[in-house]
């Protein structure tokens, strides 16, 4: 058993989230390689800090992410803080030979997560990225039906990722709407979902065409460390929005299909639909964040004309025997996360490949510089991997 000592970068929604991963991994997966030990943290704030050591177990932790990253005790670094801090951790903690695992969208701007991941192709570390949705068990499910032939030849993807956690006028400006916290708005923040689903499920995207738009312009400023889901109070002092709330695209993939895809961070009403419909000749299937454990599927060729039938979680599907025996017994969203930083955990121990990792964010951002250039020239604009040359 390899023990795997981690730093965490960022105590926030995403940063407690992996940290409570590494302390469940050894009771959700006794047949294992890896031995995660919760090292040192970083956080700018102290209380967060303190909460970090006290009921994590953190052995120490430091207000100085460079202190964390430079640490000789340190194997692999989790970079869980604000998406414009992605790209100066990740360089450093490259440069110290450590592992490490981003969560997405790895930087604010595509160019950014293309310097992610030539600093760790040089450096030659393991690398993962933060998308966890693609180890749900029915999603890993739904690309073994895809992959087996069940659905035919692709005809037609969906994505959606819509979402209210900013449909609040209210809502506090937090870093996810500034330029120089976060970059760009939903389309770095949740169409990097949506995108890496579909490359998961359906292949490469070659050309796109897009539209954005911003629906709330001004938020109240937050006072102290804000969550994500914070609130101020009519009157308080208000402050710019400065990305996109909702991103939409029209695209075709490698294969020939046909794809839409749209992202909001305001709309009212879906309140986390991260969802996608793959279409085939032969079939269909179609899942919604929602709804995780129900995988719906379209067969064409059922003896009966069923419709959709419902496909419920189980231990039948990978991992998620980890968490509950049987069948519908459901997991949910943070269990994903422990599958994820368990997948990457047992990789380094066992010096086997993982994915997605950088290459594969640069995939994604390949998409979105093509969005983004497609807002501007107003037309379809090619997908370029960006990762030629590097
Ligand atoms: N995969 C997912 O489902 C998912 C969900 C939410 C967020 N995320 C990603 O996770 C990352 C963090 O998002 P979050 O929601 O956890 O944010 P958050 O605001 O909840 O937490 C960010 C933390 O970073 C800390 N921080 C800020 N500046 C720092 C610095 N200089 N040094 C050390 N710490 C610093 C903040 O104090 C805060 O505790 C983002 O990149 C986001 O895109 C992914």
């Amino acid at each position: 058993m390899k023990d795997i000592r981690i730093a965490v970068l960022g105590l926030g929604w995403m940063g407690q989230a992996h940290s409570r991963s590494a302390l469940r991994i050894p009771s959700l997966f006794p047949e294992r390689d890896c031995n995660p030990r919760l090292v040192v943290c970083a956080d700018t704030d102290a209380g967060r800090r303190a909460r970090a050591t006290a009921d994590f177990g953190f052995e120490r932790s430091t207000p100085d992410w460079q202190v964390a990253v430079a640490a000789d005790d340190v194997d692999a670094v989790w970079v869980t803080a604000p998406n414009m801090l992605h790209l100066p951790m990740i360089e450093a903690a490259t440069a110290a030979g450590k592992a490490v695992f981003s969560e997405k969208p790895i930087g604010g701007k595509p160019a950014q997560t293309v310097q992610a991941y030539a600093h760790a192709k040089a450096a030659g570390v393991a690398t993962g990225v933060g998308y966890n949705y693609l180890w749900s068990p029915l999603v890993i499910h739904a690309r073994e039906l895809i992959s087996s032939g069940a659905l035919g030849e692709i005809t037609h993807y969906r994505g959606r990722f819509l979402s209210m956690y900013g449909s609040d006028e209210l809502g506090l400006l937090t870093w996810r709407f500034k330029m120089d916290e976060a970059g760009y708005g939903v389309s770095s923040d949740i169409l990097s979902h949506s995108v890496a689903m579909a490359q998961y499920l359906a292949g490469g995207i070659s050309e796109v065409v897009g539209m954005r738009n911003t629906t709330i312009p001004n938020r109240p400023l937050p006072t102290g460390v804000a969550s994500h889901y914070g609130r101020g109070a009519p009157g308080d002092a208000t402050g710019a929005v400065e990305n996109e709330d909702f991103a939409s695209m029209l695209c075709r993939f490698v294969n020939g299909a046909t794809g839409t895809f749209e992202v909001s961070r305001t709309v009212v009403g879906p309140e986390s639909q991260n969802a996608f419909e793959v279409y085939g000749t032969k079939g269909a299937l179609s899942w919604n964040l929602e709804q995780i454990n129900e995988l719906k599927y379209y067969r064409k060729d059922a003896d009966l004309n069923t419709g959709y039938t419902t496909i419920f979680g189980g231990d039948r599907f990978p991992f998620h025997g980890a968490f509950a025996p049987g069948q519908a017994n459901s997991i949910g969203f943070e269990d994903l996360i422990a599958i994820e930083d368990f997948a990457f955990m047992q990789s380094l121990a066992t010096g086997s490949g993982f994915q997605p990792g950088f290459a594969e964010a640069v995939d994604v951002v390949s998409v979105q510089q093509a969005l983004i250039d497609s807002w501007e020239s107003r037309s379809w604009e090619t997908v370029h991997d960006l990762k030629v040359g590097l």
